[in-house]
């Protein structure tokens, strides 16, 4: 069962966004994917957004544990539900390096910039760092967040020219900027549940199932000798 962290030590890099997008997303997407939401953020995003009574049946959303408990949390959510997503702060701390030891993927968001493409470098030098530690493979992407609509911009284009040429695993959804991913907190509910009037609302929900779609593609593998089933594999 895939246990997903959000990391990146840069203070907004879109972590908790993107985080609570693929839980909704994938709770959404059907029953049987049902999923726990550890939420490390110091601010408690995704509780206080979970306040609102929107939290989709087959989602449950967990305060932030101590360092002691994160890892027994991680053990519970996982023998509870087949998908649990870990928001995790913005700093390197031993609660970041021992939720990345539990994970199956480890994604960091970042921002198109030079800064934001060190942070990245620094997230990924941790999860080597954890691998190294626990002598075992743990699989990471980038994503990028807060992307331009329209523009490609040379800065995201010299980021992504020099994690091509790391052979640093990106994913191929892009989260856009958008009004309706900042929506969800002001409504505390799901995409599918804003006003029907959100700018680009369509739009967003195309995109959020689009990287949830990339997601679920790593862990659903269909079963050959029954084609009609599928098995969710860590
Ligand atoms: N794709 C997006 N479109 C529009 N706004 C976004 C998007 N992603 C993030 N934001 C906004 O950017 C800000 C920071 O995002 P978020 O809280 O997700 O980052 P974070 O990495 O979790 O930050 P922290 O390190 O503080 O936990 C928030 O105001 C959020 O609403
Ligand atoms: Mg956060």
């Amino acid at each position: 069962m895939p246990v997903i962290s959000f990391a990146s030590p840069k203070g907004g890099a879109g972590k908790t966004t993107a985080a609570l997008l693929l839980a909704t997303e994938l709770a959404h997407t059907r029953k049987d994917f049902a999923v726990t939401l550890i939420d490390c953020d110091p601010r408690q995003w995704s509780v206080k957004w979970g306040q609102g009574g929107q939290v989709p049946e087959n989602m449950t959303i967990i305060p932030k544990p101590s360092e002691k408990d994160i890892l027994d949390e991680i053990t519970k959510a996982k023998s509870k539900t087949p998908f649990v997503i870990v928001d995790l702060e913005g700093t390197n701390s031993t609660l970041v390096a021992f939720a990345i030891s539990r994970s199956d993927l480890v994604v960091i968001p970042t921002q198109a910039g030079p800064m934001e493409g060190e942070s990245a470098g620094d997230a990924i030098k941790l999860v080597k760092l954890q691998e190294q530690a626990f002598e075992r493979k743990i699989p990471f992407a980038v994503l990028m967040t807060r992307m331009s609509a329209v523009i490609r911009s040379k800065i995201e284009k010299d980021l992504t020219a020099q994690m091509e040429s790391a052979s640093v695993p990106v994913f191929t959804t892009q989260l856009l900027e958008r009004n309706a991913f900042k929506s969800i907190y002001a409504y505390q509910c799901p995409l599918w549940a804003l006003p029907k009037s959100t700018y680009k609302l369509e739009d967003a929900k195309q995109n959020a199932r689009a990287f949830a779609g990339e997601v679920i593609a790593m862990f659903v593998k269909k079963k050959s000798e029954t084609p009609m089933k599928e098995e969710i594999v860590a």
